[in-house]
């Protein structure tokens, strides 16, 4: 799969988002080491604090179907700017990731790549207590 397709399913998935409350509609695409793809959107909440992001829907779909070792996550934000995942979904990303790559998208077009080393360097991980 190329960087373009998976960017393509998280944009896609941003469709799904549920969203009232912000309006910012985000979408995330995992491609695990094993090929399986999952999808994600943000989930809001009236209770705003119970909202959760795309990202950590789509790894917690993986998760939950037997999957922990990630390749790359694709992240779409119909926002101006690259759409970076969010400081939980980092550390999230860390406990199943030494250094899974990040590609970043924006509505208006491109993509950053980061790995999650750059995004999250000296994270506390499993074996740290
Ligand atoms: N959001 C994500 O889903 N992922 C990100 O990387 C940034 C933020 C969502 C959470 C909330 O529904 C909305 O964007 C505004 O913060």
């Amino acid at each position: 799969m190329t960087d373009r397709e998976l960017l393509n399913l998280a944009k896609e998935a941003s469709e799904k988002a549920y969203a009232p409350y912000s309006r910012f509609k985000v979408g995330a695409a995992l491609e695990c080491m094993s090929g399986r793809i999952f999808t994600g959107c943000n989930v809001e909440n009236a209770a705003l604090g119970s909202t959760m992001c795309a990202e950590r829907v789509a790894i917690y779909k993986a998760i939950a179907e037997g999957e922990k070792d990630f390749y790359r996550i694709a992240i779409y934000g119909e926002s101006k700017d690259y759409c970076m995942p969010c400081g939980a979904c980092r550390q999230v990303m860390s406990e199943f990731s030494e250094d899974m790559e990040v590609l970043c998208a924006r509505a208006t077009g491109g993509y950053v790549s980061y790995r999650l080393n750059q995004l999250l360097p000296h994270t506390f991980k499993l074996g740290d207590f």
